[in-house]
């Protein structure tokens, strides 16, 4: 059974190596279900309760409940697209594997933040947002471009946003520590994904500067709201050009816009 059909997340933290390697093995693609299994309320986040500030334990905890509902959707999303793609690359695939090894490590790192604070998985709702913005119709090149380019891509502005927020914090340790790992290793996701999307672009022969504008433009209807300032150094690092960094900060300034 693959990871997203078990509800346990402790069952699909422990199960994840081998759920990877099962989908390696697939030959045509798996039919994923149309939601991933939760022990725990799924909620638009508009109707999550309001958030503590940082200042309380809760807050804290909150604040990695969050975080690791993301993590929890991250993983998923890699077996995901290894279910749905056995065509792709089997360079991808096994880089794919090891990027969501680390989501499933990022997850427990934030669970057992949550509980040194007193708190478990499951004091707070959950979303599936992220689960949500993408489809079975995506080709490879729109699913590398969603998940790891615009979602972790956003991920790493707020990740750096949410450090200097902590910096000010009493009893902040526990979380800063997990949040400047995840933020550190996720610059390596996002790079995953920069260097694969050209790579692809190149065996398709297309030309990724072309490419990269229309295909936003084509999926950027259905993709989540990011309005976090953009941060310009860690997204070179993770491999954007500087015309794909103009080109999200306009798609923010529209997201600004009142409507
Ligand atoms: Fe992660
Ligand atoms: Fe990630």
């Amino acid at each position: 059974m693959f990871s997203f059909s078990t509800p346990d997340v402790w069952d699909k933290i422990k199960n994840i190596e081998k759920s990877c390697e099962e989908a390696l093995k697939l030959t045509s693609p798996w039919t994923v279900p149309l939601e991933p299994a939760r022990d725990v309320p799924i909620l638009h986040p508009k109707q999550h309760p309001p958030k503590k500030g940082f200042s309380t334990p809760e807050g804290q905890a909150r604040m990695l409940h969050d975080l690791a509902s993301i993590e929890l959707q991250a993983m998923e999303l890699g077996v995901r697209t290894l279910t749905e793609f056995p065509e792709a690359p089997d360079g991808f695939r096994e880089e794919l594997m090891a990027v969501t090894i680390s989501e499933a490590e990022h997850l427990r790192m934030c669970l057992e933040g949550i509980e040194s604070l007193g708190f478990k998985w499951g004091d707070w709702p959950v979303h599936l947002a992220l689960w949500r913005a993408v489809g079975p119709e995506d080709s490879l090149l729109d699913r590398i471009l969603i998940v790891h380019r615009y979602l972790e891509g956003s991920g790493l502005d707020a990740g750096d946003t949410l450090i200097r927020r902590l910096e000010g914090t009493a009893g902040k340790e526990t979380i800063q520590k997990i949040v400047k790992q995840i933020n550190f290793e996720e610059i390596g996701h996002v790079d995953f994904g920069s260097r694969w999307y050209r790579e692809i672009c190149k065996t398709d022969k297309r030309d990724p500067g072309v490419d990269f504008p229309e295909r936003m433009d084509s999926l950027r209807q259905r993709l989540p709201k990011r309005i976090e300032p953009l941060n310009k150094g860690l997204r070179l690092k993770a491999g954007f050009t500087e015309a794909e960094i103009q080109y999200f900060e306009n798609l923010r300034q529209d997201f600004l816009k009142p409507r």
